[in-house]
């Protein structure tokens, strides 16, 4: 058995254990005890340490959220580069400044408020569903269907289409993991090229008819950003589009299928939940907290810097581990212990800074929604076979988890 030493100086994300996926965290527990600043073979470093990652996510004049110079040696010229490139998320300031700008108007209170509703009914059909059912798969039935319904209605698009933004952005979302194949650039690329299409035609149709209802909000306010000329361009506004129908949905699910796993293989946090209704939102955060949806994000350094005592040369990657993070005993109390009545619970699973999430209010309110009804409603609510994880390592989450409700 190697010690724990040897394995956070031997910690490679290019070649992780075959236990890392359905539970990192006790490697980043020995990394974030021996080596927090972890240099990796490639030159990159791994952070574990709750204020070394909001030191980086609040200081973007050292640390880039630009991806051009990492993207370029393993994507090239391809449609997938354009759009990683070009999405707001992998800009830095002015343009990043500009085009968060146009993205607010998209998640003011008024605008989420206005979503409530469409949230409450979407998330009673699939429950209605269950019912007759007697089952449901949690992820296929619930926890995918609600975050890509919303998000595609915020742009317009129309639901016969949703199966297909599915695999897209799987694909696309797929080229960020920490090793790419040559089928995936490929994959992702298609993906790109299909999803630019789709929406040129979906930008043809509003402007035709630009009043078509409440749906489609966000496209509208893009469009007429574009429209201004000097705010966006076309190409800015179809991989904004993309970017959005990315962000909001795959992550949600994640959420929301793993908080549904914890509560279900956690008899005693459940019945807390069962008999006190209202700490659903406390919940929220603790399933954000305690198995983040997104566990990677990255900075490259503009300039030398250093990290508490490590020396850091400019142009240098760092891995920001938000699952490491958000299991910092300096931060948090019993950091491996699931509580949903855990208070001051300020966890960086929607990042922090300039670049936190656009969405994070949008998806508290997914998941207020989807358990009050959930757990309300099914009381009985068990796993009734084996769950199966997603392979990601940037995301995580799971593919199955069938669910009886009798
Ligand atoms: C539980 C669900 C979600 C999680 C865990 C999550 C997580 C994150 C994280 C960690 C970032 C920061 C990336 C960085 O700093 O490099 C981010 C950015 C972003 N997210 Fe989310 N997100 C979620 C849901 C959503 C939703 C529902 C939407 C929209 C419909 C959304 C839209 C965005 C946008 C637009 C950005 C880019 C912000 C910027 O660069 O200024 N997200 N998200």
């Amino acid at each position: 058995m190697p010690d724990q030493k040897s394995i956070a100086h031997n910690f490679d994300l290019a070649k992780l254990p075959s236990d890392y996926v359905a539970n990192p965290y006790p490697y980043f527990a020995t990394l974030r005890q021996h080596a927090p600043v972890h240099r990796m073979p490639d030159g990159s470093y791994f952070l574990t340490r709750y204020d070394d990652l909001v030191s980086v996510y609040r200081n973007p004049k050292v640390w880039s959220s630009d991806k051009k110079i990492e993207f370029k040696p393993a994507m090239g010229d391809s449609a997938l580069y354009e759009h990683h490139t070009t999405s707001l998320v992998f800009r830095d300031p002015p343009d990043h400044t500009r085009l968060r700008k146009l993205f607010q108007a998209a998640f003011t209170p008024r605008a989420i408020a206005n979503l409530e509703p469409r949230i409450e009914k979407l998330v009673d059909g699939y429950l209605d569903k269950a019912e007759d059912n007697g089952q449901l798969d949690l992820v296929e039935d619930f926890a995918f269907m609600l975050p890509v319904e919303v998000v595609c209605d915020m742009l317009g698009a129309p639901s016969s289409e949703r199966n297909s933004i599915r695999d897209w952005s799987q694909a696309i979302l797929g080229g960020l993991e920490p090793v790419l194949t040559d089928g995936a650039r490929e994959k992702g690329s298609e993906a790109v090229d299909h999803f630019k299409s789709f929406l040129r035609d979906l930008i043809r149709q509003r402007r035709a008819n630009p009043t078509s209802g409440e749906s489609g909000e966000v496209l509208s306010a893009l469009i007429e950003a574009e429209e201004d000329g000097e705010k966006l361009t076309e190409l800015e506004l179809l991989h904004q589009c993309i970017f959005l129908l990315n962000a909001g949905h795959e992550t949600t699910t994640n959420m929301l299928a793993n908080g549904i796993h914890e509560l279900l293989t956690n008899e005693e946090q459940l019945s807390k939940l069962h008999q006190n209704p209202a700490l659903v939102e406390s919940c929220i955060e603790e399933v954000l907290r305690f198995d983040s949806p997104i566990q990677l994000n990255n900075r490259r350094a503009l300039e030398d810097t250093e990290l508490g005592p490590v020396k850091i040369p400019a142009g240098s990657k760092v891995h920001l581990s938000i699952g490491g993070g958000n299991r910092d005993p300096e931060r948090f109390d019993e950091p491996d212990r699931f509580d949903i009545e855990r208070t001051n619970n300020k966890h960086l699973a929607f990042g922090a800074g300039v670049h936190i999430c656009a969405g994070n209010t949008l998806a508290r309110v997914e998941g207020r929604i989807a358990y009050s009804k959930l757990f309300s409603r099914f009381p009985g609510l068990h796993l009734s076979g084996p769950v199966v994880r997603s392979p990601r390592i940037r995301f995580k989450g799971f593919s199955n988890l069938p669910g009886s409700i009798r």
